[in-house]
């Protein structure tokens, strides 16, 4: 297994937000996470990354049993990870931006692996932009191509087509079945759209309030009755 957990539970505050929770991701396929909002996506993933240790359960990476070690020791072997918000720095430039994530891996990575990096995620811009300067998307695609310079084994994506428009969504897909093709990284993709899961996702499992409802091929777990309920019951349709 590229990248999982099972048995998950966390509590945050005094409240059980993740019960019992498994899901496992495979070198060069998408795994959809999905749920109404508020069903733990993002603390799932801050479990997976390591910011949150869980109460009970185990995370794995790359055969290894990960779940006491460290976010940062976690990055090294190979865990990449996508924020709901694509904060960028706000004093660099594109072009700074890339040479510090750079000079922030052991050994220092060259400038070709950010340039490969660019193109692997068509940032076309000028690197003397001020990345605060950028776009939604290509704030996103500078974020995604400074991870890949490390050449991450599985990538967790939270919410990456949130604030893209209908063309800019396409061409993400694009982006993410390439590394999923052609480098057989492993992603799991957090969106809560289903019609945009289905038409990337090799399997999928569905959260809601904090337990795993459904899991498997996105056309079945989407006719579920239970996934149903929970999106048109819920909050979020
Ligand atoms: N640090 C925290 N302390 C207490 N409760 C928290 C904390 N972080 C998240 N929660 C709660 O945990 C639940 C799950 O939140 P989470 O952000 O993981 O959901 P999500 O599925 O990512 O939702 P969304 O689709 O809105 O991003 C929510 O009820 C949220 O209020
Ligand atoms: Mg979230």
């Amino acid at each position: 297994m590229l990248c999982g957990c099972s048995g998950i539970s966390l509590s945050l505050g005094g409240r059980l937000i993740l019960s019992d929770v498994g899901l496992e991701a495979k070198p060069g396929e998408i795994l959809g996470l999905v749920g109404p909002n508020g069903a733990g996506k993002t603390s799932l993933f801050e479990v997976l990354c390591g910011r949150y240790s869980p109460d009970a359960g185990t995370v794995t990476l790359d055969g290894r049993d990960v779940t006491r070690t460290p976010f940062h020791r976690r990055a090294r072997l190979g865990l990449g990870r996508t924020y709901q918000s694509p904060v960028v720095p706000a004093s660099l430039s594109v072009g700074e931006a890339f040479r510090a994530a750079r000079k922030s891996h052991a050994p220092y990575l060259s400038r070709h692996d950010a340039e490969w990096a660019a193109r692997l995620t068509h940032l076309h811009v000028p690197w003397d932009t001020p990345a605060i300067a950028l776009g939604a998307f290509d704030r996103r695609k500078l974020l995604m191509a400074c991870l890949m310079m490390r050449r991450p084994k599985v990538l967790l994506m939270d919410e990456p087509a949130s604030g893209l428009i209908n063309a800019e969504i396409d061409e993400l897909d694009l982006i993410i079945r390439q590394l999923v093709d052609e480098y057989a990284i492993g992603v799991i993709l957090i969106e809560h759209r289903l019609e945009l899961l289905s038409a990337v996702a090799d399997a999928c499992v569905v959260l809601d309030l904090g337990e795993v409802i459904a899991t498997g091929p996105p056309r079945d777990v989407f006719d579920d009755p239970k996934v149903k309920a929970a999106y048109f019951e819920g909050a979020d349709a």
